[in-house]
């Protein structure tokens, strides 16, 4: 709030207005044809038979575990530097999260400490390994060659959170359709939003049955028969947030190819900044967040603080998932909390114009060279201090 160049921006205009004034004006506002529609829209985007609309991507998890009756005792590996929704409903559901280091350029699951943690849950015999849930980090698909064989060899099931990542794809196949089921986000971060939302796409027609009735306090309705056959939530989206996702679906492409054009821009003028690190580049990439790494010798906190002074708002990137006080004790995972601590992320958003990136870009190096004169003399103090032997 407040910030002259801010973190990131929903892209609306009077077609979201207008949406929204047709959608009151009909005194349907309840899940109805809008949602239907939107379902439609999001299930041909990805070639799938099926799309269950919700309201988060936090209940999309949630409905997606319980249609696919992860349960007590039950491992669910999920890497740790990512938004802890997966892990929370992983509890949530009774399962145990096992927490999965990242790779340190793309952020995303590493596939060897996946099999790692895999072998040492099957020699533990604590928990019955289950599924594994990769997160398509920041936009960015995962190694899903490599995530769908580890899986196939210990015969788990794949649940992608693909959160951040609706468009992405992995060799030309979109996330969230490898294995039984994907969940995307509308929250306002995400490249396109409908206020709050989510979404589960799958080709398996009893899953999709099962999330929509744990959707709709655990009704099925068929042949003009209502039965409630489980113990449902309401997790149903509004009428007004799917005319809302409609109009954004339509902007959907351009503003992809906005948030690529302006990650180009900072690539190019990132590489001469000192002190820190660049994320994985590659063309399937569509960065909900541009994060860069900084060196251990800057203090991010006060970078934080500069920037906001001039009016530029950046932020920590994610989380380390597994530092959450609920889920201690925890091993170390050495990459997801570097990412934790160093992580960078840089204002990104359709709205957003070059000569903002220039000026964000500007503040953040003339920040960082100052950090690092100030870390230098930091150590000329310390070593040029007696000794006291
Ligand atoms: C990786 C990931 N998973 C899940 C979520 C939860 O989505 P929502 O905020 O819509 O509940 C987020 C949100 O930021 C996320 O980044």
């Amino acid at each position: 709030m407040g910030h002259r160049i801010p973190l990131s921006r929903p892209y609306f205009d009077a077609r979201e207005l207008e949406a929204v004034r047709r959608v009151l004006e009909s005194g349907w506002v309840v899940q109805g044809p809008e949602v239907e529609a939107f379902e439609a829209e999001i299930a041909r985007l990805h070639q799938v038979r099926h799309c269950i609309a919700v309201s988060s991507g936090t209940a999309a998890l949630h409905l997606s575990y319980l249609a696919a009756e992860i349960a007590p005792g039950d491992a669910l590996f999920i890497p740790s530097f990512a938004w802890p929704s997966a892990a929370n409903m992983a509890k949530m559901v009774g399962a145990h999260p096992v927490f999965v280091d990242v790779l340190p350029d793309t952020y995303n699951i590493d596939p060897d400490d996946l099999e790692r943690h895999i072998e040492t849950c099957l020699n533990e015999g604590k928990h019955k390994p289950r599924a594994v849930v990769p997160v398509h980090e920041f936009g960015l698909a995962a190694d899903m060659d490599k995530v769908l064989s580890v899986a196939s060899r210990y015969s788990l099931e794949v649940i992608e959170d693909a959160a951040c990542a609706l468009g992405a794809s992995c060799d030309g196949k979109p996330v969230g359709t490898f294995g039984k089921s994907g969940i995307f986000s509308f929250h306002p971060r995400k490249s396109i939003t409908t206020g709050e939302g989510g979404a589960i796409v799958t080709n398996d027609a009893d899953m999709a049955d099962r999330c929509r009735a744990w959707r709709n306090h655990g009704q099925r309705l068929a042949g003009g028969q209502r039965d409630f056959i489980l113990p449902g939530l309401n997790y149903r989206m509004t009428e007004i947030q799917a005319a809302i996702g409609r109009v954004q679906l339509t902007k959907f492409a351009g503003i992809l190819q906005k948030r690529r054009s302006l990650v180009r821009e900072y690539f190019e003028r990132l590489q001469q900044c000192p002190g820190l690190r660049l994320p994985t580049d590659t063309a399937q990439h569509t960065w909900q967040t541009m994060m860069v790494v900084l060196a251990d010798s800057v203090d991010r906190t006060a970078i934080i603080q500069h920037l906001a002074g001039e009016g530029i708002e950046v932020g920590p990137g994610s989380v380390a998932g597994h530092l959450g006080a609920h889920f201690q004790p925890q091993l170390p995972l050495t990459v997801s909390e570097k990412l934790h601590r160093r992580g960078l992320a840089l204002p990104l958003h359709a709205g957003l114009n070059v000569e903002q990136i220039d000026a964000a870009v500007e503040s953040l190096c003339r920040h960082l060279d100052r950090c690092k004169e100030s870390s230098i003399s930091r150590q000329d103090l310390s070593q040029a201090s007696p000794r006291t032997s």
